[in-house]
This record gives structure tokens, sequence and C-alpha cells, in this order.
């Protein structure tokens, strides 16, 4: 295991009513810009009880913030967050609300002339407002960890940026407000939390047994329970184990002192980007293939996964948990190939070039993975 420094600051609020405590949480007399999407928080009580929880707030509203947040969206929040002297940002809806949120409040305190930089030139973050959640979507992690992931329409750039400044301060883990979630937010939710702890996983042996033990728990947790959210959609305990496996897939528990592939991610996001998959979508569509690429190199990972979480021994036992995972990301509805999105093999290439562009030329555990082998997996996924 390698050395490390481990500080999770976000204070986790899980349950049912929970909404009610964030007051509490939030300095007094602050104003508040509440942010969320497209208007699916007003379908789920998430709206209605998080105004009733800031009564004694002066509140803004701000919504719109569209999956994989446009960065020309968030700059109109944060003239409203300068214009109207906001002091707390609070995200109310999915990963997209709760990255858009912590990109204003990066943005709110950049010195240079483009908050953008951020993204595009790496630029650290020294000041950041504070942001709380209230999560209506378990799938990114992002209640609960520094990154944000923002897109460009002008140029079409979908990239991130990570910050502990832009941690939330607190986040609202309630399952009652995942009833609403249509079958294919269920099927990329579980998809996406499966394959942060693929990243964090299904590398090399590093002698670090605790580590390995709470990624195949979370990913065992996820195999149980995903189907049970499509086929029992009610129920709140399968809600709620799902909600906390995903906070806890990328929360940086499970990352500390090993190595990290995360070139599905790279790759999947450029593919939202050309293509405008969803973010959970590309994943499937490329860990299956990409593991394929590198059997060789993840095969005692992979052995070690298809024995602990699908019981699969003997022979082949490496690519048989391969299929296990495709096969997986199938019975949870999320298309595994190209064709399953009107994709073919001439989608490729724009998707390679942008790879080239945003300088992700050698990708993986071990930075091996070029746009050759890229373009190669995505040949293979078609
Ligand atoms: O916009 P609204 O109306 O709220 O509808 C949303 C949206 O259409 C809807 N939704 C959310 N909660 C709902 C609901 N519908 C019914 N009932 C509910 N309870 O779901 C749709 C998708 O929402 P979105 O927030 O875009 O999904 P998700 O949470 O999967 O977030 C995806 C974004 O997160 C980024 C992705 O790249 C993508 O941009 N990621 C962020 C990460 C992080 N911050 O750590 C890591 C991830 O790997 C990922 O890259
Ligand atoms: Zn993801």
């Amino acid at each position: 295991m390698n050395n490390f420094t481990y500080k999770n600051p976000t204070e986790i609020l899980f349950g049912e009513g929970q909404t009610a405590l964030i007051a509490d949480r939030i300095p007094k007399d602050a104003t508040v810009l509440m942010l969320y999407g497209g208007g699916s928080i007003k379908h789920n009580g998430a709206y209605q009880q998080t105004l009733a929880a800031l009564a004694d707030f002066d509140v803004v509203e701000f919504g719109g913030v569209e999956p994989n947040p446009v960065y020309e969206t968030l700059m109109q929040a944060l003239e409203v967050v300068r214009d109207e002297q906001v002091d707390f940002i609070l995200a109310v809806g999915g990963g997209s609300v709760g990255d858009g949120a912590k990109f204003i409040a990066a943005a709110a305190h950049y010195q240079g002339d483009d908050p953008w930089d951020i993204l595009a030139k790496g630029h650290e973050v020294t000041q950041a407002m504070p942001v709380g959640m209230v999560l209506t979507l378990p799938a990114t992690g992002t209640e609960s960890n520094g990154n944000s992931v923002i897109t460009r329409e002008s140029n079409g750039k979908k990239l991130g940026f990570g910050s502990p400044l832009v941690r939330p301060v607190f986040s609202v883990l309630d399952p009652s407000y995942t009833f609403t979630l249509p079958p294919r937010q269920v099927g990329n939710g579980v998809v996406d939390a499966f394959v942060h702890v693929t990243e964090q996983y299904l590398t090399y042996p590093s002698d670090a047994p605790l580590q390995d033990r709470f990624a195949e728990s979370i990913l065992a947790t996820l195999v149980e329970q995903g189907p049970l959210a499509l086929s029992d959609p009610e129920n709140y305990q399968v809600r709620a184990n799902l909600m906390w496996s995903a906070c806890m897939a990328l929360n940086g528990l499970i990352g500390q002192g090993v190595p990290q592939d995360w070139a599905t991610h790279m790759i999947g996001h450029e593919l939202t980007a050309v293509h405008g998959l969803d973010h959970a979508q590309t994943l499937a569509v490329v860990l299956p293939s990409l593991l394929r690429h590198r059997v060789d190199a993840k095969r005692a990972k992979l052995e070690q996964l298809g024995q602990r979480v699908f019981g699969l021994t003997g022979p082949e036992a490496a690519s048989r948990c391969i299929d296990a995972i495709e096969g997986f990301f199938e019975s949870m509805g999320v298309a595994t190939r190209l064709s399953g999105y009107q994709l073919d093999q001439s989608a490729i290439p724009s998707v390679i070039a942008s790879l080239e562009d945003n300088g992700m030329t050698s990708l993986g555990e071990h930075g091996d993975i070029s746009p050759a082998d890229a373009k190669a997996i995505l040949i293979a996924a078609a």
C-alpha cells in the first residue's frame, strides 16, 4: 500500500426527512442560491422540503442546469451569485447539479480572466464558496467528493477539475427522493457507481487487502441490490442501500494507497462530449472492451473479482468475469455496445481526435493506453 493523507469533511445526513436538518448547517443570515436541474425535484418532495427547511433564509432559485452541466449556463448562475450577493450554494438534484454548484463555487473566487481555465489549464482552486447538497440520484459520488465535470457548449469539450475546497460541507441522502427515478437513471446510477469502484480496484495487486474487500463489498452490494431497484422500485431499503453504495464508491475511501485506472472514464467523457451518450452509457460500452484489451495486465484482479463477487472459479475465470460484468450492465438496462446507441465505427475517429486534443494520450494505471489502444477498444465495442 502507498502512503496517503485522507480527510473527508462532508457531513452525510442520511435517511428520510433529513433535509429538515440543513438549516443548522448553513451560516445564519446567509443568502442561499438553490441550484437545480430541469425540474425533477418538484416531483419527489426535494424542492418543497428544501424550501421549507430554508424558511429563515433569503433564497434565490436558479433552475435549468442540464445533465452534463453546461459552462455557459453556470456562468449565468455566477452572475446571479454576484448580483444577489449569495453566500452559500445549495445543489438540489443529481450529479450534474452538484458538479455545477462546485464549478460556480470555484469560479466565484477565480482571479484570472475566465474560470474555464480551472478546467482547461488546470488552474488551482485557492478559494471557493461553501457548497451543500440535497442528492436525488445515487451515481456519481459528487455529494461527498471534490470532483466536478463540466461541458462547454461553444467548443464541445467535457473536462473535470478537483479541489478539496469544493467538497460539500454537508449532503442530504434521502432515499425516498429516488423513487421517481426513471429506470434509465436507476441503471445509469448503478453502472456509474460500479465503474467508480473498478477504476480504483481492477488494476494489479498492491498488498491492500482491506481496500480490496471494501471495493468487493460495494460491487457485491450493487450486483445484489441494483436489479431489485428495477423490479421493486418502491422499496425504500433497496434505494437506501444503493444510495450509500454509490456514495462510498467515490468518496475517496477505497482509493487510498492503491493504484487507479480511470481510462474508462476519460474515454467515456469524450463519447459524451462528441456523441451525447449518458455518462454511464459510455462506461458500459468502454469498460468490458477495455478489460478484454488489458486482460493480461489485469488478470490477477479480474480473477479475484470473479471469484469473490460473481462466484467464478476454474479456467478462463478472468474472461468469464468480464462477461459477467457485461451481463450485469445489460441486466440493468444499459447497453454495452455502440450499436445500442445507434452508433457504428464511423463514430470513433472524432472521439479519438478529441481524446488527443485533450492530452489524454497515456491512460490507465500504467499510463500505457494510447489513442491507438482507445481506438481498438472502441472498435471492439462497436
Ligand atoms: O434535470 P432534472 O430535471 O433534475 O432531471 C435529472 C436529469 O434529467 C434526472 N433526475 C435526477 N434525480 C431524479 C431525476 N429524475 C427523477 N427523479 C429523480 N430523483 O436525471 C437526469 C440525469 O441527472 P444527472 O444529474 O445528469 O445524472 P448523474 O447524477 O448521473 O450525473 C451525471 C454527471 O456527473 C458527472 C458526469 O460526467 C455527468 O456530467 N460525473 C461526476 C463525478 C463526480 N463529480 O465525482 C464523477 C462521475 O464519474 C461523473 O463523471
Ligand atoms: Zn462516473
